[in-house]
C-alpha cells in the first residue's frame, strides 16, 4: 500500500447500498425478457421408495402449460458423469434431479411443470398425481449413530481429525476435576431472504444467459456445461446481487438444472424460483451428536481432550466438516483424542453453513470448558488463559498471528467480567435470572488462487472486475476501496464488478477467504496498473519525476507525486495523453504464497461474552448484551466487517435459542418449512451487541493483512450464551435449542 493510507481501513458505507435499498439491485428472478415461461417444482412427498405412476395428464390439460418434465421423458443428454464434482461437492455421487423413479429424501424434486405464466404453473403443479412404492426410511441420526463411519475424503479443505497424541482416556481418569458429556445440535435451514432461484435467458443463437442465485458464477458455469455437454462460451452465468446465501448457494441447486434443461428443451426462456417450504429440500447444516470430556489438573491445567462426534451424511455423497479439530487446537493440552464419524440418512446432503463445522464444535467445547470451570472451581475466562495455546499442537506449528489474549482482555474489560459473581443463580433481579456467559471462538484464515483484472481510462476512470460474488459481504465496497487506495484514485472514479462468469477468474465466495484471495488479486491488478501509469508519467517531456523511482512516489487524487517534494506531481490523465494511451489493462492471477503460509497455522480468533436474563416463571430468555472482541487481522473497512460480525452474532442467538429444523422421524420430512414455525431472531431478540476489532499484524495470511470475517462472528456465541444461561439458572442444557421448555 501507499504511504499516504486514505481509505483502507475507514468504515465507507457499501457502495452498493443505494441500488439494495432502492429495489434497483436485481436478483436471479428478477431479470425479465420478453416470452419468458416459468416452472414450478413438484416435490416428493415420501422419503424412500419408487414412483410407482406419476399422472401429468391434467396438468398438461391445463391452457398455458407447455411441458411437464419427469423422470419418464426428461432429455437423455441431459446428463452427466457421476463423478461430476462442483466446487463445493463431497465426495460420492451429486444428486440428479428427475434422473429416475428412485426416491431418496422427502421434497425431492419429481417433476417441473412449465407454463406461460407463473400462476398457471403453480396451479398445473397441483394436478401432477404421483403414486408411491413407499420404503422404509431412517432419518434419525440417534439411532443410526450405531452405523456411523469415518467418511471418505474429497472435498477440498477437509481436514480428517490429527492423530491422539498423549493418553486421553488415561489422563482424564487421573485429572483432578473431569466432566464428561454429551452435547447436540440440531439440523438448521440457511432460510436466506432471497429464495434459490434461476433466470434461463434462451438467446437466439442458442446460447444461454444465466441469472442463477449462486455464491460462485464459475462454480455454476463449470456445471451447466459439463451436465448438458456446452461449450463454456455458450454458457454467460451472472450473479451480480445475493439476498443472502450462508453457505446454500454454494453447491448448484436442483432449480438450476431445472431451468436449463427446460430452457433447452423447450427453446425458450425460462424461471424456477423455489417456494421457501422448498428451501428446505436442498441441504442444511447437519445434526451433530457430541461427546466432550476434559480433565483439568489442581492447578488449572488442561490435562485430557476427549472429542467425539457423530454428524450425519446422505446415503449419496460422504458430506464432512471439521468438528473436532478446533478441540486439539484451541487450548495447551498434552492428551487429546479427537474422532470425527458420519452415519447415513434419507435426506439430501448436508451443505456448508456459516462456519461449518466450527460453529457446532466449537459449541460443544465451550460449553464443556464452561463445565469445567465449575467443576474446579476456575473462573471460566481464567481457565481459558491458563490454558492458552502458544502454538497448534495439531500441526505442531506456530500462530502467523494469535492476538486472542488481547480479545480476552478487551472483551473482559467492555463487558465488566471482573464484577460477575460465580455461583449460579446469584445475580437475579426479582424474577429474573441474569446471566454472564463467555466462550472462545476460532476459525482458518484461508487464501485460494483468484484473478483480477483492472483498465484505467485516460480521463482517470478505473474498472476493476473479478468473477466472485457478493453475497452481502460487502464485497463490491471493499474491493473498489483496495482498487482506488492502490491507485490513489477517489472511490467514485472505482467501479468493481463480480458475479458474472465472463469475468476473471474467481473461487467461490465462502470460507471468508474472499478478501484474502480476491482482495490480493485486485491489489496486485492495480499494482500493475501503477507501475505503468508511472512509467509513462516518467517520460512526460520535462517530467519532474523523470528520475523518480516507483518507491519515491505516492498516487493520490488522481497524480502522482514525489514524496519527497509533493510539488513534483504529474496528473494520470497527463501521463496518459503524453503517452498516448486511452486505456492501461492489467490482468494477474494472484496465488497464496504456500511457501511461506506452511509453516504456519492461519486462523482468526474471537472472545464472546453474553448476558442473559431468564424469566424464572416462563423459561424465556433474552440475550441482553453480547461483547465479542475479534482478532481477524487487518480491517479494511470497520463498517462493513462490524456487519458481517453483528449478523454472525444474531445467528448464534438464533442458534442457542431458536433455530431447528424438527423431522418428523415417521415421515422423514422437516415440517416446520417456513418462517412461522422456523425461528430466527427477530428485532425484539437482538439488544445491545457491542464488536471490539482488536490490533493484529499479519505479513504471512495475505499481502493485505487480513484475515477475513464472514465466519468468525458465529462461533463462540451459542455456547456463550448457554453459559450465561446455565450461569443465570444453574441448568446445564446441553441440547441446542435451548428453548423455555428445557428451562422449566
Ligand atoms: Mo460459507 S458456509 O463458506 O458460505
Amino acid at each position: 500500500m501507499t504511504k499516504t493510507s486514505t481509505l483502507l481501513g475507514k468504515p465507507l458505507s457499501r457502495v452498493d447500498g443505494r441500488l439494495k435499498v432502492t429495489g434497483e439491485a436485481k436478483y436471479a428472478a428478477e431479470f425479465n425478457v420478453s416470452g419468458l415461461t416459468h416452472g414450478c417444482v413438484v416435490s416428493s412427498a415420501i422419503a424412500r421408495g419408487r414412483i410407482k405412476k406419476l399422472d401429468t395428464s391434467a396438468a398438461l390439460a391445463v391452457p398455458g402449460v407447455l411441458h411437464v418434465f419427469t423422470h419418464e421423458n426428461r432429455p437423455r443428454a441431459a446428463w452427466f458423469d457421476r463423478n461430476y464434482q462442483d466446487e463445493d461437492a463431497p465426495s460420492g455421487s451429486p444428486f440428479r434431479p428427475l434422473h429416475d423413479d428412485e426416491l431418496v429424501y422427502s421434497g425431492q424434486p419429481i417433476a417441473l411443470v412449465v407454463a406461460e405464466t407463473l400462476e398457471v404453473a403453480r396451479y398445473a403443479a397441483s394436478l401432477v398425481q404421483v403414486e408411491y412404492k413407499t420404503h422404509s426410511h431412517e432419518t434419525d441420526l440417534r439411532a443410526r449413530r450405531g452405523k456411523a463411519y469415518a467418511p471418505r475424503e474429497g472435498k477440498g479443505g477437509f481436514e480428517p481429525p490429527p492423530k491422539p497424541r498423549g493418553h486421553a482416556d488415561k489422563a482424564l481418569a487421573h485429572a483432578a476435576a473431569r466432566i464428561d458429556a454429551e452435547y447436540s445440535s440440531p439440523v438448521e435451514h440457511h432460510n436466506p431472504m432471497e429464495m434459490h432461484a434461476t433466470t434461463v435467458v434462451y438467446e437466439d443463437d442458442g446460447t444461454l444467459s444465466v441469472y442463477d442465485k449462486t455464491q460462485g458464477v464459475m462454480n455454476t458455469q463449470k456445471y451447466v456445461s459439463k451436465v448438458f455437454h456446452l461449450s463454456p462460451d455458450e454458457v454467460r452465468v451472472r450473479s451480480p446481487f445475493v439476498g443472502g446465501a450462508f453457505g446454500s448457494g454454494l453447491r448448484p441447486q436442483y432449480q438450476l438444472f431445472l431451468a436449463v434443461m427446460a430452457a433447452r428443451e423447450l427453446k425458450r426462456s425460462v424461471r424456477v424460483a423455489l417456494t421457501r417450504q422448498q428451501m428446505f429440500t436442498f441441504g442444511h447444516r447437519p445434526t451433530t451428536l457430541q461427546r466432550v470430556a476434559l480433565g483439568v489438573s489442581a492447578e488449572g491445567k488442561l490435562e485430557a481432550v476427549i472429542h467425539e462426534t457423530v454428524s450425519e451424511t446422505s446415503r449419496f455423497e460422504d458430506y464432512i466438516e471439521v468438528i473436532v479439530n478446533w478441540s486439539g487446537l484451541l487450548y495447551q493440552c498434552d492428551n487429546v483424542r479427537l474422532d470425527y464419524k458420519v452415519a447415513q440418512l434419507d435426506t439430501y446432503t448436508p451443505i456448508d453453513m456459516r462456519a461449518p463445522g466450527a460453529a457446532v464444535g466449537v459449541y460443544a467445547l465451550e460449553c464443556a470448558m464452561d463445565e469445567l470451570a465449575y467443576a474446579a472451581g476456575i473462573d471460566p475466562l481464567e481457565l481459558r488463559l491458563k490454558n492458552y495455546a502458544e502454538r497448534d499442537q495439531n500441526e505442531d506449528k506456530p500462530f502467523s498471528s494469535k492476538e486472542l489474549r488481547a480479545c480476552y482482555q478487551q472483551g473482559a474489560e467492555r463487558f465488566g467480567w471482573a464484577r460477575r459473581t460465580p455461583a449460579p443463580r446469584s445475580m437475579r433481579e426479582g424474577k429474573q435470572l441474569i446471566g454472564w456467559g463467555m466462550a472462545t471462538g476460532v476459525w482458518e484464515a484461508m487464501q485460494q488462487e483468484a484473478s483480477a483484472k483492472a483498465v484505467l481510462s485516460i480521463d482517470g476512470k478505473l474498472i476493476v472486475s473479478s468473477a466472485t460474488a457478493d453475497i452481502g459481504t460487502g464485497t463490491y465496497t471493499v474491493m473498489t476501496q483496495i482498487a482506488a487506495e492502490t491507485l490513489g484514485l477517489p472511490v467514485e472514479d472505482v467501479t468493481f464488478k463480480l458475479g458474472d462468469s465472463s469475468l476473471p477468474m474467481s473461487p467461490l465466495q465462502g470460507g471468508s477467504w474472499t478478501v484474502s484471495s480476491v482482495g490480493s488479486a485486485v491489489k496486485e491488478a492495480c499494482e500493475k496498473v501503477r507501475e505503468r501509469v508511472f512509467e509513462l508519467a516518467r517520460k512526460v517531456k520535462h517530467s519532474p519525476l523523470a528520475k523518480a523511482r516507483l518507491d519515491e512516489v505516492s498516487f493520490d487524487g488522481g497524480h502522482i507525486r514525489s514524496k519527497e517534494d509533493p510539488s513534483r506531481a504529474v496528473s494520470i490523465t497527463e501521463a496518459m495523453r503524453h503517452g498516448e494511451v486511452l486505456h492501461i489493462e492489467e490482468q494477474t492471477v494472484s496465488l497464496p504464497d504456500k511457501h511461506k503460509q506452511s509453516a504456519y497455522t492461519l486462523c482468526t480468533h474471537s472472545a464472546v461474552f453474553a448476558e442473559v436474563r431468564v424469566d424464572e416463571d416462563f423459561g424465556t430468555v433474552k440475550v441482553t448484551r453480547v461483547v465479542s472482541a475479534i482478532a481477524g487481522g487487518r480491517v479494511l473497512n470497520p463498517k462493513t466487517a462490524r456487519s458481517q460480525i453483528l449478523g454472525g452474532i444474531v445467528w448464534g442467538i438464533g442458534m442457542a435459542l431458536e433455530e431447528e429444523s424438527v423431522l418428523d422421524q415417521k415421515l422423514g420430512r422437516f415440517m416446520n418449512h417456513n418462517l412461522a414455525e422456523y425461528h430466527v431472531p427477530v428485532n425484539a431478540d437482538v439488544q445491545d451487541i457491542d464488536v471490539i476489532f482488536v490490533d493484529e499484524e499479519d505479513t504471512i495470511v495475505n499481502p493485505l493483512g487480513a484475515k477475513g470475517l464472514g465466519e468468525i462472528g458465529i462461533v463462540g456465541v451459542a455456547a456463550a450464551i448457554a453459559n450465561a444461561i446455565f450461569h443465570a439458572t444453574g441448568k446445564r442444557v446441553r441440547n441446542l435449542p435451548i428453548t423455555p421448555d428445557k428451562l422449566l
